[in-house]
C-alpha cells in the first residue's frame, strides 16, 4: 500500500481523494489549514516550510505520490490567491520532491483549473511576473492593482492557474522530475461543487457570472473529480507527463472550440 500526502485535504476535491485513497488501504497525510495531520496556513513561507517538514517527518523521508489542491478562489484577496494557489503549491512541490524521488515510482497531481483557458484578459506578464517571482509578489500585486475590484480577484485566479501549470510542464520533463521517476500532471477542472465555488458563486459580481459559464455537461461533484485524480496518482497513470487534464462538463470546448489543438511554425 502506497503512502500519499494531499494539500486541501479537510474539504471539497481534496477530502474526496483522501477518502478515496483511505478506502482502498492507501495511507494519506492531510495537509490542511483545518485540523489534519499537518496543520498549518499555507498562506505563509513559515507555513509552507512547517508543512514540508512535517510531512517528510511522518512520511519517513519516502512518498509515493502527492496531491497539491489547497487553494481559494474569488473573491478571496488577491494576495492570498497568489500566495496560496501559486507560491504555496510551488513550494510544497519543491520541498516534497525528494521524498516523491526516495519512491523511485511517485505520482504527482497538482490542481489547476478550467480558468486558464476560459478566463479572458489575464496578462501574459502577470503569469511571466509569478513564474519569476523567486518568492517576491510585489510586481504581481502592482499589476494586479491595475485591475477594478473585486475583478482582480478572478484575473489573479487565472494567472496563479496559468503560471502552476506551466510551472509544472517545465519541471515534469526534467531529470529532477521524470528523471527521478516522478511523475507530474496537473487535473484542470471547472466548476465544481464545493465551498470554494459556493463562496464565489454568493458574491454579487461573481455569482452572474459563474452562472451564465456553459457547462454543457453540468457541474461536477468532488467525488467525480477525485476519481480522475486517484486515477492519475496510480501507476496506470505512468505514461503521462506534463500533461494538463481537462475535467469541465464541456466549458473550455464551448468557449474556445477552435483555439486547439493548434501548428506551430517551426524554422
Ligand atoms: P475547498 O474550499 O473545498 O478546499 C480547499 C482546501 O484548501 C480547504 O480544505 C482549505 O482549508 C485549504 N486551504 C485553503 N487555504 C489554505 C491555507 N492558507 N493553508 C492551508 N490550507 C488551505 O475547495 P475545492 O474546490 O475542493 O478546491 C481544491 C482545489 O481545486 C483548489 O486548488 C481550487 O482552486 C481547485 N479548483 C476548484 C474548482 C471548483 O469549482 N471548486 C474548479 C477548478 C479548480
Amino acid at each position: 500500500m502506497a503512502t500519499y500526502a494531499i494539500s486541501g485535504s479537510a474539504s471539497g476535491i481534496g477530502a474526496s481523494t483522501r477518502a478515496r485513497l483511505e478506502a482502498t488501504g492507501h495511507t494519506v497525510i492531510g495537509i490542511d489549514r483545518r485540523q489534519q495531520e499537518v496543520t498549518c496556513d499555507l498562506s505563509t513561507e513559515e507555513g509552507c516550510r512547517r508543512a514540508i517538514g512535517q510531512t517528510l517527518e511522518l512520511c519517513h523521508g519516502k512518498l509515493d505520490g502527492l496531491l497539491s489542491g489547497a487553494g481559494v478562489g474569488p473573491p478571496t484577496s488577491a494576495g492570498s490567491i497568489l500566495r496560496i494557489n501559486y507560491l504555496a503549491s510551488m513550494r510544497l512541490l519543491e520541498g516534497l520532491r525528494p521524498a516523491l524521488e526516495a519512491s523511485g515510482e511517485a505520482q504527482v497531481v497538482q490542481i489547476g483549473s478550467n480558468s486558464t483557458t476560459v478566463t479572458p484578459n489575464v496578462p501574459d506578464d502577470l503569469v511571466d511576473a509569478l513564474l519569476n517571482c523567486d518568492g517576491d509578489l510585489d510586481e504581481a500585486i502592482e499589476m494586479l492593482a491595475a485591475f477594478e475590484k473585486p475583478i482582480d480577484t478572478s484575473i489573479a485566479y487565472a494567472a496563479t492557474k496559468t503560471a502552476i501549470t506551466r510551472w509544472c510542464r517545465r519541471a515534469s520533463v526534467s531529470p529532477e522530475w521524470v528523471g527521478a521517476g516522478i511523475r507530474l500532471n496537473v487535473i484542470a477542472p471547472g466548476a465544481v461543487q464545493t465551498p470554494l465555488l459556493e463562496a464565489t458563486e454568493n458574491d454579487e459580481t461573481f455569482g452572474p457570472l459563474m452562472r451564465g459559464l456553459p457547462i454543457p455537461a453540468g457541474r461536477a461533484t468532488p467525488d467525480q473529480i477525485a476519481d480522475w485524480i486517484v486515477f492519475m496518482l496510480s501507476p496506470a497513470a505512468r505514461c503521462a507527463v506534463g500533461s494538463v487534464v481537462f475535467v469541465d462538463g464541456g466549458s473550455d470546448a464551448t468557449i474556445r472550440t477552435n483555439d486547439w489543438p493548434r501548428s506551430f511554425t517551426f524554422t
